[in-house]
């Protein structure tokens, strides 16, 4: 008798200790709907909702769904699916949960939606690349139309994860090394996919991924541990997770990393204590692929139900696809009354969502095969992607004027295989693009240019020498193919792959005039390329609508205003060399004779810049002054003007420096930008507004304010600075947010 008092009595004390744990985080409440169902849901109901099954994988949709899985659905076992897509096909699976379930739970659909369903947009780095917050906002809002249609609920995307090593191949997923560009990106998708509301069944639950610091990887190998400062970790890797929890994102995706040793999908610091504590972010936090059990791999879990059981307690909601949760959680938590509190918490995240998407009330209405055909690669669909893509493209070299090429260029060498690898346009996550609904460039060219004669070579010299010799001039068309970025796609080598080097030298050694358009995922070391070659669009991979979009720019329909969202190396071996970087004691000199933090057979600077990117007019900056504002702001202002005889856009960028603080700032970041239009010979006042918070630094737990100044630069990008200013903040104080995704508002005036 005594002993089951003692047994009741610490069961009660545990689950007091644990409700009381689980209210210092944000007070998770669901609506009376949800609280009532999770009171009648047995403990194998509640891990039911945890767990998500792969119903197919990426290339074979629904091609793991058998009856298996029905009776799966029928016993409340299985909460979500990945990789099931397709009215028919998630009806079918709806109606097996809402009507013969015992609780009618709805499923829900996730997939990797990552830069479009059916049309597919320029890969994220790409459209990181427009620095125009409304075109990845147009291409998941696209995207969100596209994928409801076809059942699908939820997206696995935005990728948020700062890259500042190209030698990870998932650079190409995110929008590059810059904590403020990447929190204005982040938050722009999730409102692209999530709309005005979830309830909206032309939208889909955005996914800010990977929780965190996954693009630290070490060596820039896929998957490798992160072993950063807890101030690199909230200063550089943390604001666009918080600018995406900010907008309102549904799900987060745990990172498969470790982060000085501890796993994330282990980190309660970080799941529990970040995210829901100092967030208060109420949304599902789900796991990476099998990434629950690999826990056991990572050497902190010595069983499955460890895993599973440390993974849950430090926070993930929904294990995708590894069945820990579904084979040994219940008799964990029938083994410790403690994660029974945890469990619930969770499984009350996962209906508040599916109440969130409006699924207990129309479980069926983004399942309509009436709505599927008719939404998909719409000519408007198609239009965004084009307009998406000529926003995306970089000029980083122009010498001579050799672009726009002139309409009555007579012969034409389009040299490279890349240039007819429609596939590779798609890029590495293509959902449901198909590669015959890609535009290819050669069918571009010759509709925009009727009067060249173009012909073609792939990547044998031979062949490609002797096009060469025919034409009055080359577009050679080099990069990587879109295999060689994405998921466990690091390479050492940054380098042209195979012979392309070697072909584009021979090629170059013609003499004729070379226009090199780069296909790629990921920055390049290609210097000696880019002291050779006049002229070089970085074309990335643009989607659908590739070809037409790359052939505007070729002709100078569109006048190229991309710039770059990651610095180009000058070789494999020197990176990372992000542009916000530490002064150090011996500031890099580009006197090799002063022993300074640089590499003694390489200049000082990187190929190109963070932020580069030409254009067919010029621009020119005067008046660049700051001021303060009676409420505390200060108001940064600069007059930029086309001096140029074509219309054209301008990125104008806004830096800020600390240069005395009670930790060593970086020589430079990025606190804002406004691309603009300018007609020939037009002229507007750009102005941004700062606040102090925006160079807090992180200091132990906290966003520290200090007194001092602050310089600021304004350009045309990281490296082509053309005004400096200062201003000074009087006193110290704390901000609330991360620095870096604290939005800098900004506004333009013409000039009369
Ligand atoms: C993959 C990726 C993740 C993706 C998930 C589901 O391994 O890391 O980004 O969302 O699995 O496909």
């Amino acid at each position: 008798m005594l002993r089951r008092l003692m047994t009741a009595l610490s069961m009660a004390f545990c689950l007091a200790v644990t409700a009381l744990a689980a209210n210092a985080q944000a007070p998770v409440r669901g609506s009376p709907r949800v609280e009532a169902l999770l009171a009648r849901m047995t403990i194998a109901e509640k891990i039911g909702q945890l767990v998500q099954m792969p119903g197919g994988r990426q290339k074979a949709l629904n091609s793991r769904i058998d009856d298996n899985e029905r009776a799966r659905i029928r016993a409340g076992r299985v909460g979500s699916y990945l990789n099931v897509a397709g009215a028919e096909a998630t009806r079918e699976l709806q109606r097996i949960a809402v009507e013969d379930s015992r609780l009618h739970i709805p499923l829900l659909f996730g997939m990797d939606v990552i830069h479009g369903y059916r049309t597919i947009f320029p890969v994220p780095l790409a459209m990181a690349a427009s620095w125009d917050p409304a075109v990845p906002e147009r291409a998941a809002r696209v995207a969100a139309t596209e994928a409801s249609a076809a059942g699908l609920h939820w997206t696995f995307s935005p990728m948020v994860d700062i890259a500042r090593d190209p030698r990870w191949g998932r650079i190409v997923e995110g929008a590059g090394e810059d904590p403020y560009l990447g929190s204005v990106m982040a938050a722009a998708q999730v409102r692209g996919y999530q709309g005005v509301g979830l309830d909206r069944t032309d939208t889909i639950m955005a996914t800010a991924k990977h929780f965190a610091a996954y693009g630290a990887a070490m060596g820039g190998r896929d998957y490798a541990g992160a072993d950063i400062s807890q101030r690199s970790l909230e200063e550089i890797y943390l604001p666009p997770f918080y600018a995406a929890a900010r907008e309102g994102a549904g799900s987060f995706m745990a990172a498969f990393n470790e982060i000085g040793g501890v796993p994330a999908h282990a980190n309660r610091a970080l799941l529990r204590d970040t995210l829901r504590t100092r967030w208060r972010w109420p949304g599902v936090l789900v796991s990476d692929w099998n990434a629950v059990a690999e826990l056991r791999n990572h050497g902190v879990a010595e069983s499955e139900g460890d895993a599973a059981e440390l993974a849950l307690r430090a926070g993930v909601d929904i294990d995708m696809s590894s069945g820990a949760y579904a084979d040994t959680l219940e008799a964990r938590v029938r083994r410790d009354p403690q994660l029974l509190a945890l469990l619930d918490e969770a499984a009350r995240r996962v209906l508040m969502i599916k109440e969130r998407l409006g699924l207990f009330d129309h479980p069926y209405e983004r399942s309509d095969p009436a709505n599927e055909a008719g939404a998909m690669l719409t000519p408007a669909n198609r239009a965004a992607a084009r307009e998406a893509a000529a926003r995306s493209i970089v000029l980083l070299k122009n010498d001579g004027g050799l672009l726009p090429l002139a309409a009555s260029a007579p012969r034409i060498a389009l040299i490279g295989a890349l240039a007819q690898d429609a596939n590779s346009q798609l890029g590495s996550w293509r959902a449901q693009g198909h590669v015959e609904d890609v535009h290819p460039l050669l069918p571009a060219l010759r509709a925009a240019m009727p009067h060249a004669e173009i012909e073609t070579a792939g990547d044998e010299i031979p062949a490609a020498v002797a096009a060469a010799r025919r034409a009055d001039l080359v577009l050679l068309v080099v990069g990587e193919d879109f295999d060689m970025t994405g998921e466990a796609r690091s390479r050492a080598d940054l380098g042209l792959p195979g012979n392309r080097q070697a072909m584009a030298d021979a090629v170059l050694d013609t003499g004729k005039p070379v226009v090199v358009l780069l296909m790629n995922g990921r920055p390049l070391a290609i210097h000696r390329l880019a002291e050779r070659a006049p002229a070089i669009l970085e074309t990335w991979f643009l989607g659908v609508e590739a070809g037409p979009a790359i052939a505007d720019v070729l002709t100078g329909r569109v006048n190229p205003a991309g710039r770059l969202p990651v610095s180009f190396p000058r070789a494999s071996g020197a990176v990372p060399f992000p542009y916000a970087r530490l002064p150090s004691g011996r500031p890099a000199d580009a006197d090799p004779a002063h022993d300074t933090t640089r590499y003694r057979d390489l200049p000082i600077t990187p190929l190109f810049p963070f932020g580069h990117g030409l254009s067919y007019t010029n621009f020119t900056f005067s008046d660049f002054a700051v001021r303060p504002l009676p409420n505390g702001t200060f108001r940064a202002s600069v007059i930029v003007c086309n001096d140029g005889a074509r219309a054209g856009e301008e990125v104008v960028q806004l830096y800020a420096h600390d240069p005395v603080a009670s930790v060593s700032r970086p020589i430079e970041e990025l606190r804002g930008f406004r691309r603009i239009a300018l007609a020939p010979g037009e002229a507007k006042r750009v102005s941004f507004t700062l606040s102090p918070a925006q160079f807090a630094i992180w200091d132990a737990g906290r966003w520290r304010i200090e007194p001092g100044e602050i310089q600021l630069m304004v350009g045309a990008s990281s490296a082509d600075l053309r005004g400096r200013a200062a201003f000074r903040i009087a006193g110290a104080g704390e901000g609330r947010e991360p620095a870096a995704a604290i939005f800098t508002p900004s506004s333009e005036e013409p000039i009369r």
